[in-house]
Protein backbone atom coordinates (compact mmCIF):
# COMPACT_ATOMS: atom_id res chain seq x y z
CA UNK A 1 0.00 0.00 0.00
CA UNK A 2 1.32 3.66 -0.92
CA UNK A 3 0.40 6.85 0.78
CA UNK A 4 -2.75 8.62 -0.69
CA UNK A 5 -2.33 11.66 -2.66
CA UNK A 6 -3.51 14.18 0.07
CA UNK A 7 -5.42 15.97 -2.45
CA UNK A 8 -7.65 12.81 -2.92
CA UNK A 9 -8.46 12.68 0.67
CA UNK A 10 -9.53 16.37 0.76
CA UNK A 11 -11.05 16.67 -2.36
CA UNK A 12 -13.37 13.68 -0.60
CA UNK A 13 -14.07 15.39 2.97
CA UNK A 14 -15.06 18.15 0.42
CA UNK A 15 -17.49 16.45 -1.41
CA UNK A 16 -18.89 15.17 1.88
CA UNK A 17 -18.99 17.91 3.76
CA UNK A 18 -16.73 16.71 6.85
CA UNK A 19 -12.82 17.44 7.21
CA UNK A 20 -10.00 14.62 7.54
CA UNK A 21 -7.75 14.81 10.75
CA UNK A 22 -4.45 15.65 10.40
CA UNK A 23 -2.24 15.11 13.51
CA UNK A 24 1.19 16.04 14.51
CA UNK A 25 3.34 12.92 15.60
CA UNK A 26 7.15 13.47 17.24
CA UNK A 27 7.67 9.49 17.99
CA UNK A 28 6.65 6.26 17.15
CA UNK A 29 4.05 6.32 20.15
CA UNK A 30 2.49 9.21 18.65
CA UNK A 31 2.07 7.69 15.14
CA UNK A 32 0.87 4.55 16.56
CA UNK A 33 -1.82 6.14 18.10
CA UNK A 34 -2.66 7.95 15.03
CA UNK A 35 -2.33 4.88 12.61
CA UNK A 36 -4.34 2.90 14.99
CA UNK A 37 -7.13 5.13 15.41
CA UNK A 38 -7.68 5.35 11.84
CA UNK A 39 -7.67 1.96 11.51
CA UNK A 40 -10.40 1.59 14.58
CA UNK A 41 -13.00 4.51 13.43
CA UNK A 42 -12.24 3.38 9.83
CA UNK A 43 -11.14 7.01 8.87
CA UNK A 44 -9.04 8.45 6.15
CA UNK A 45 -6.12 10.07 8.21
CA UNK A 46 -3.04 12.45 7.52
CA UNK A 47 -0.33 12.24 9.53
CA UNK A 48 1.79 15.62 9.70
CA UNK A 49 5.28 16.40 10.65
CA UNK A 50 6.05 19.91 11.61
CA UNK A 51 9.72 21.42 11.31
CA UNK A 52 10.37 21.17 14.92
CA UNK A 53 9.13 17.08 14.93
CA UNK A 54 12.04 16.67 12.35
CA UNK A 55 14.25 18.54 14.13
CA UNK A 56 13.44 16.21 17.17
CA UNK A 57 12.91 12.89 15.73
CA UNK A 58 14.73 13.51 12.05
CA UNK A 59 12.73 13.47 8.75
CA UNK A 60 14.25 9.50 7.35
CA UNK A 61 12.82 8.14 10.85
CA UNK A 62 9.40 9.64 11.24
CA UNK A 63 9.28 8.82 6.74
CA UNK A 64 10.07 5.53 8.08
CA UNK A 65 7.79 5.38 11.08
CA UNK A 66 5.47 6.34 8.94
CA UNK A 67 5.67 3.19 6.57
CA UNK A 68 5.50 0.93 9.13
CA UNK A 69 1.87 2.25 9.94
CA UNK A 70 1.10 1.81 6.36
CA UNK A 71 2.36 -2.12 6.15
CA UNK A 72 -0.36 -2.32 8.76
CA UNK A 73 -2.97 0.04 7.24
CA UNK A 74 -5.99 -0.61 5.60
CA UNK A 75 -7.60 2.74 5.94
CA UNK A 76 -6.47 5.64 3.82
CA UNK A 77 -3.44 7.24 5.13
CA UNK A 78 -1.22 10.81 3.87
CA UNK A 79 1.87 11.65 5.26
CA UNK A 80 1.96 15.68 5.32
CA UNK A 81 4.96 17.73 6.01
CA UNK A 82 3.29 20.77 7.86
CA UNK A 83 4.52 24.27 8.63
CA UNK A 84 7.72 24.42 6.01
CA UNK A 85 9.16 27.58 6.95
CA UNK A 86 12.91 26.73 5.73
CA UNK A 87 12.79 25.91 1.59
CA UNK A 88 15.06 23.41 2.02
CA UNK A 89 13.13 21.22 4.69
CA UNK A 90 9.98 21.19 2.65
CA UNK A 91 12.43 20.05 -0.37
CA UNK A 92 13.64 17.46 1.64
CA UNK A 93 9.91 16.54 2.21
CA UNK A 94 9.21 16.79 -1.08
CA UNK A 95 12.54 14.26 -2.08
CA UNK A 96 11.83 11.55 0.55
CA UNK A 97 7.77 10.62 -0.40
CA UNK A 98 5.97 12.56 1.82
CA UNK A 99 2.38 12.95 -0.38
CA UNK A 100 2.24 16.54 0.54
CA UNK A 101 4.04 19.64 2.03
CA UNK A 102 3.00 22.75 3.77
CA UNK A 103 5.37 25.77 2.52
CA UNK A 104 4.73 28.49 4.94
CA UNK A 105 4.78 32.16 3.79
CA UNK A 106 2.35 33.51 6.09
CA UNK A 107 4.75 36.19 7.94
CA UNK A 108 5.80 37.27 4.96
CA UNK A 109 4.57 40.35 2.77
CA UNK A 110 1.90 38.97 0.16
CA UNK A 111 4.00 39.19 -2.92
CA UNK A 112 6.49 37.62 -1.11
CA UNK A 113 4.08 34.39 -0.33
CA UNK A 114 3.15 34.56 -3.55
CA UNK A 115 6.73 34.00 -5.21
CA UNK A 116 8.12 31.33 -2.75
CA UNK A 117 4.28 29.16 -3.01
CA UNK A 118 4.79 29.29 -6.71
CA UNK A 119 8.54 27.81 -6.39
CA UNK A 120 7.59 25.05 -4.52
CA UNK A 121 4.17 24.46 -6.24
CA UNK A 122 6.17 23.69 -9.30
CA UNK A 123 8.48 21.89 -7.48
CA UNK A 124 6.34 19.60 -5.68
CA UNK A 125 4.01 18.98 -8.79
CA UNK A 126 6.91 17.62 -10.86
CA UNK A 127 7.12 15.23 -7.85
CA UNK A 128 3.35 14.50 -7.59
CA UNK A 129 3.91 16.08 -4.26
CA UNK A 130 1.11 18.46 -3.54
CA UNK A 131 1.27 21.71 -1.48
CA UNK A 132 -0.88 23.62 1.19
CA UNK A 133 0.28 27.43 1.92
CA UNK A 134 -1.04 29.65 4.32
CA UNK A 135 -2.70 33.50 4.00
CA UNK A 136 -2.87 35.61 7.01
CA UNK A 137 -1.02 34.08 9.72
CA UNK A 138 -2.51 31.94 12.27
CA UNK A 139 -0.34 32.81 15.64
CA UNK A 140 0.34 31.77 18.72
CA UNK A 141 -2.74 31.52 21.13
CA UNK A 142 -0.79 32.15 24.06
CA UNK A 143 0.56 35.55 22.15
CA UNK A 144 -1.11 38.93 22.37
CA UNK A 145 -2.83 39.14 18.98
CA UNK A 146 -5.72 36.11 19.32
CA UNK A 147 -8.93 37.35 18.46
CA UNK A 148 -7.02 40.46 16.08
CA UNK A 149 -8.54 40.54 13.06
CA UNK A 150 -5.57 42.66 11.27
CA UNK A 151 -4.18 39.27 10.48
CA UNK A 152 -7.00 36.80 9.90
CA UNK A 153 -7.39 35.87 5.61
CA UNK A 154 -8.17 38.79 3.04
CA UNK A 155 -11.17 36.56 1.15
CA UNK A 156 -10.61 38.43 -2.12
CA UNK A 157 -6.37 37.92 -1.62
CA UNK A 158 -7.25 34.69 -1.34
CA UNK A 159 -9.05 34.18 -4.28
CA UNK A 160 -5.88 36.23 -6.12
CA UNK A 161 -3.31 34.24 -4.53
CA UNK A 162 -4.86 30.43 -5.09
CA UNK A 163 -5.14 31.41 -8.97
CA UNK A 164 -1.51 33.08 -9.05
CA UNK A 165 0.21 30.36 -7.07
CA UNK A 166 -1.72 26.90 -8.63
CA UNK A 167 -1.67 25.92 -4.68
CA UNK A 168 -3.85 22.77 -3.88
CA UNK A 169 -4.73 23.42 -0.62
CA UNK A 170 -5.38 26.76 1.89
CA UNK A 171 -5.02 27.50 5.62
CA UNK A 172 -6.76 30.49 6.41
CA UNK A 173 -6.56 32.82 9.23
CA UNK A 174 -10.20 33.16 10.31
CA UNK A 175 -9.68 33.33 14.85
CA UNK A 176 -8.34 30.17 15.30
CA UNK A 177 -4.59 29.84 16.97
CA UNK A 178 -1.68 27.48 17.84
CA UNK A 179 -0.84 26.45 21.46
CA UNK A 180 -2.87 26.54 24.71
CA UNK A 181 -5.78 29.30 24.15
CA UNK A 182 -5.07 32.12 26.70
CA UNK A 183 -9.01 33.10 25.84
CA UNK A 184 -11.56 31.45 23.73
CA UNK A 185 -11.83 31.61 20.51
CA UNK A 186 -13.86 33.61 18.28
CA UNK A 187 -14.42 32.49 15.18
CA UNK A 188 -15.22 34.88 12.29
CA UNK A 189 -17.79 32.37 9.97
CA UNK A 190 -18.29 35.11 7.41
CA UNK A 191 -15.15 35.68 6.52
CA UNK A 192 -14.96 32.20 5.64
CA UNK A 193 -17.68 32.02 4.02
CA UNK A 194 -16.76 34.75 1.94
CA UNK A 195 -12.82 32.87 1.54
CA UNK A 196 -15.28 29.44 0.38
CA UNK A 197 -17.60 31.78 -2.03
CA UNK A 198 -14.06 32.73 -3.88
CA UNK A 199 -12.17 30.13 -3.71
CA UNK A 200 -12.89 26.63 -4.74
CA UNK A 201 -9.56 24.59 -3.25
CA UNK A 202 -10.16 22.50 0.12
CA UNK A 203 -9.38 25.35 2.91
CA UNK A 204 -7.51 24.06 6.24
CA UNK A 205 -7.69 24.74 9.83
CA UNK A 206 -5.02 25.06 11.74
CA UNK A 207 -4.89 25.25 15.91
CA UNK A 208 -7.81 22.66 15.94
CA UNK A 209 -6.83 21.86 19.98
CA UNK A 210 -8.94 23.52 22.23
CA UNK A 211 -11.24 24.80 19.38
CA UNK A 212 -14.80 24.45 20.89
CA UNK A 213 -16.29 21.50 18.58
CA UNK A 214 -19.77 23.45 17.72
CA UNK A 215 -17.50 26.14 15.91
CA UNK A 216 -15.45 23.71 14.24
CA UNK A 217 -18.58 21.58 12.86
CA UNK A 218 -19.73 25.05 11.41
CA UNK A 219 -16.18 25.87 9.99
CA UNK A 220 -16.58 22.35 8.64
CA UNK A 221 -19.85 23.05 6.73
CA UNK A 222 -18.70 26.24 5.82
CA UNK A 223 -15.81 24.40 3.47
CA UNK A 224 -13.04 23.37 6.02
CA UNK A 225 -11.83 20.28 4.76
CA UNK A 226 -8.92 19.82 7.14
CA UNK A 227 -8.32 20.41 10.68
CA UNK A 228 -4.82 19.98 12.33
CA UNK A 229 -4.52 18.94 15.72
CA UNK A 230 -0.91 19.03 18.02
CA UNK A 231 -1.20 20.76 21.48
CA UNK A 232 -3.80 18.29 22.86
CA UNK A 233 -1.68 15.46 21.61
CA UNK A 234 1.87 16.30 22.95
CA UNK A 235 0.04 17.76 26.40
CA UNK A 236 -2.15 14.47 27.34
CA UNK A 237 0.28 12.54 26.40
CA UNK A 238 2.64 14.48 28.63
CA UNK A 239 0.30 14.15 31.48
CA UNK A 240 -0.48 10.11 31.06
CA UNK A 241 3.62 9.81 31.49
CA UNK A 242 3.52 11.78 34.24
CA UNK A 243 0.76 10.80 35.88
CA UNK A 244 1.52 6.70 35.43
CA UNK A 245 4.63 7.41 36.90
CA UNK A 246 3.49 9.39 39.68
CA UNK A 247 0.92 6.25 40.35
CA UNK A 248 4.18 3.82 40.72
CA UNK A 249 4.96 2.87 36.83
CA UNK A 250 8.71 1.73 37.24
CA UNK A 251 9.25 0.73 33.82
CA UNK A 252 9.45 3.51 30.82
CA UNK A 253 7.14 0.96 29.07
CA UNK A 254 4.88 0.60 31.79
CA UNK A 255 4.26 4.67 31.61
CA UNK A 256 4.68 4.95 27.76
CA UNK A 257 1.77 2.29 27.41
CA UNK A 258 -1.49 4.45 29.08
CA UNK A 259 0.26 7.82 27.83
CA UNK A 260 -0.06 5.95 23.86
CA UNK A 261 -3.74 4.90 25.11
CA UNK A 262 -4.47 8.40 26.30
CA UNK A 263 -3.26 10.34 22.81
CA UNK A 264 -5.61 7.88 20.74
CA UNK A 265 -8.79 8.60 22.84
CA UNK A 266 -7.82 12.40 22.20
CA UNK A 267 -7.63 11.30 18.44
CA UNK A 268 -10.64 9.39 18.35
CA UNK A 269 -12.72 12.22 19.85
CA UNK A 270 -11.31 14.45 17.31
CA UNK A 271 -11.74 12.05 14.16
CA UNK A 272 -15.74 11.85 15.08
CA UNK A 273 -16.44 15.31 15.97
CA UNK A 274 -14.74 16.16 12.26
CA UNK A 275 -17.03 13.42 10.78
CA UNK A 276 -14.44 11.62 9.53
CA UNK A 277 -15.59 8.08 11.53
CA UNK A 278 -16.47 5.60 8.68
CA UNK A 279 -14.80 7.37 5.67
CA UNK A 280 -12.24 5.59 4.66
CA UNK A 281 -14.16 3.32 2.08
CA UNK A 282 -13.92 4.55 -1.62
CA UNK A 283 -10.18 5.80 -2.12
P1 LIG B 1 -2.57 22.99 17.76
O1 LIG B 1 -1.22 22.60 18.27
O2 LIG B 1 -3.10 24.24 18.40
O3 LIG B 1 -3.55 21.88 17.78
O4 LIG B 1 -2.35 23.38 16.22
C1 LIG B 1 -1.78 22.41 15.39
C2 LIG B 1 -1.51 22.98 14.05
O5 LIG B 1 -2.22 23.81 13.55
C3 LIG B 1 -0.35 22.43 13.34
O6 LIG B 1 -0.19 22.99 12.09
Amino acid sequence: MRFVSTEKLLHNAQANGYAVGAFNVFNMESLQAVAQVAEEEKAPVIIMCEQRDIGFAGINYLYHLALAALADATVPIALHLDHGKDPDVVKQGIHTGFSSVMIDGSSMPFEDNIRLTREIVKMAHAQGVTVEAELGHVGGAGAEGINDDSVYTNPLLAAEFVQRTGVDSLAVAIGTAHGVYVEVPKLDFERLEEISQGVAIPLVLHGGSGTPDDDLQRAISLGICKINVGTDIRMQFMAAFVESKAAGAKDVRDALSPARAVMKEVIRDRIRVFGAAGRASGF
